[in-house]
């Protein structure tokens, strides 16, 4: 494949495809990161150009391309008890709130969003299977989705590199958990099989079964939307979030200059927001 540099028209073309499809905002500086994420697909097509990858992409039926293309232009970032204060929150504080205000239903619903390859609901399912045996006997919905079917994939695999484990994943979950596959670590079936995986993109109504959450983890994905697009989705993820539900963002992130009704509130070095 020639390398040249993205013509102004390609990164544009991209760029709003991208946004149409994700919301995803790719400023014009991101041209460089185009090229790169491109560059394998159009090699991948037996194409020598991203400009004859667009070409391609706008054939009837390119639809798979089109989903491939996407995928490439999000970003993956995320770790094990990623920023770890959240996941002291809910051990110390929020699971043990909902366990007594819940204690009729014994239903507890847990939605993260944006999930990437699965580490923070696999972090989820492990803490609470190691310190709330009395969830035994509840229904526990974890449900982790995300926008990319390619890193769904692997997310449901359940399979990490050790570079992967070597972030954030402590030895004796490592010991207890996940068992040595060739160079790689997967994870077993009784964590795997708490969660429920769904393609959910977040500009789209969501499905209906997603509501009456409890808890929200929304983490490390706004930073990619425009400021309408953010409120958008946090009035609808308020909506599917029970009145006396948690939200947790990433350490970024924030509601605030946000048209939403959320109030923030912290335990330790935990922020989280619930409904106003
Ligand atoms: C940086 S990762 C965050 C992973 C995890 N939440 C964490 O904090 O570690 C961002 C994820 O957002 C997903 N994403 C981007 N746009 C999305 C959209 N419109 N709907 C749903 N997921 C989206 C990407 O596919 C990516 O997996």
């Amino acid at each position: 494949m020639t390398t040249t540099v993205l013509e102004p028209r390609s990164f544009d073309y991209i760029a709003k495809l991208v946004r149409d499809r994700s919301a995803i905002v790719l400023e014009s500086s991101k041209a460089y990161l185009v090229e790169s994420r491109l560059s394998p697909i159009a090699r991948e097509c037996g194409l020598e150009t991203i400009g004859k990858l667009i070409e391609k992409l706008q054939e009837p039926n390119s639809q798979g391309l089109t989903q491939k293309v996407v995928d490439a232009m999000t970003t993956n970032e995320t770790s094990f008890f990623r920023d770890l204060h959240p996941f002291q929150a809910l051990k110390t504080d929020i699971i043990p709130s909902l366990i007594k205000a819940r204690a009729s239903e014994r239903v507890l619903n847990i939605w993260s969003n944006a999930c990437s390859s699965g580490q923070e609901v696999y972090s989820i399912a492990m803490l609470i299977k190691e310190n709330f045996p009395e969830l035994g006997g509840w229904k526990v919905r974890l449900v982790a989705s995300d926008l990319s079917t390619k890193i769904l994939e692997r997310a449901k695999a359940g399979v990490f590199t050790q570079t992967e484990i070597n972030r954030g994943l402590p030895m004796p979950l490592m010991l207890k958990y996940f068992s040595k596959q060739g160079i790689q670590w997967k994870l077993n079936d009784e964590i795997r099989s708490m969660v429920e995986f769904r393609t959910i993109n977040l500009i789209e109504t969501f499905p209906t079964a997603i509501s009456q959450m409890d808890i929200v983890f929304l983490r490390n994905v706004l930073i990619y939307f425009s400021p309408e697009t953010k409120s958008s989705i946090l009035t609808r993820i308020r909506a599917s979030l029970r009145s006396d539900g948690y939200l947790f963002l990433g350490g970024s992130e924030t509601t605030m200059n946000l048209k939403v009704k959320f109030e923030k509130q912290q335990i330790g070095n935990a922020v989280y927001y619930q409904p106003c």
